[in-house]
């Protein structure tokens, strides 16, 4: 499975590097509005930034726009920028017309707010290279949202789909565990899920008796 981080900061993104770990990272206006990024030139800039710092892994880029005309004129510019740039696409009706145009391009596209199997369905079939079930949110409103990754599994499996299914609205390390568990392709998600992975409280009562027989050893 692959891990993707999900923000804009750059602290973040050089941490989760660090560790060796990363595949890719996911940003949207929201994250982005987050940092203080406004402006054309300092968006491009600080997606260009990004992908220097992740230099062997996926970037989503999302656009602004809602209509057709105005997706593909952003998504061309986006992903002018670096080669790891992917397009992140709405799942509006537009967006289906997008995702097709992008695919014809052989321009990798992330398709966003998927909340139904048949949204997901929809964008495979036009091509989308990745497909992000929110799962907290669906969670937020008292729907599994585990649920909603399963049944896109299913569906791509049964037709060989090459559309990855990209896990989103992650909320906690126990998110992650289940979607490897349900055969997610990747999780985006934030750094603080990913390193409550690390912890494990007899890791930590064991590693403190070594290092004090150690010191026993000289
Ligand atoms: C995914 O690409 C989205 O940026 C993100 O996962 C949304 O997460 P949120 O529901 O925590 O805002």
């Amino acid at each position: 499975m692959k891990f993707f981080i999900d923000t804009a900061n750059l602290e973040q993104i050089k941490e989760a590097q660090d560790l060796g770990i990363l595949d890719g990272v996911t940003t949207n206006p929201s994250l982005m509005a987050k940092e203080g990024i406004t402006g054309k030139d300092a968006i491009m800039n600080h997606y260009k930034t990004i992908c220097e710092i992740v230099s062997d892994g996926d970037i989503s880029a999302e656009v602004l726009g809602t209509t057709y005309d105005e997706m593909i004129k952003e998504g061309d510019e986006l992903a002018a920028i670096h080669p790891n740039i992917v397009v992140k696409i709405p799942m509006i009706k537009d967006g289906i017309k997008a995702l097709k145009y992008f695919s014809n391009k052989g321009i990798k596209t992330n398709c966003t707010l998927i909340f139904s199997a048949g949204q997901a369905l929809l964008a495979a079939k036009a091509g989308a290279n990745y497909v992000s079930p929110f799962l907290g949110r669906l969670d937020d409103i008292s729907v599994d949202g585990l649920n909603l990754v399963e049944e896109i599994r299913v569906i791509f499996d049964n037709y060989m789909y090459d559309t990855e299914i990209l896990a989103a609205s992650i909320r906690s390390p126990m998110h992650i565990i289940n979607c490897a568990k349900i055969g997610a392709d990747v999780v985006t998600s934030p750094l603080d899920s990913i390193l409550n992975l690390l912890n494990h409280p007899l890791t930590d009562k064991g590693l403190a008796q070594f290092v004090a027989d150690a010191k026993k050893m000289g």
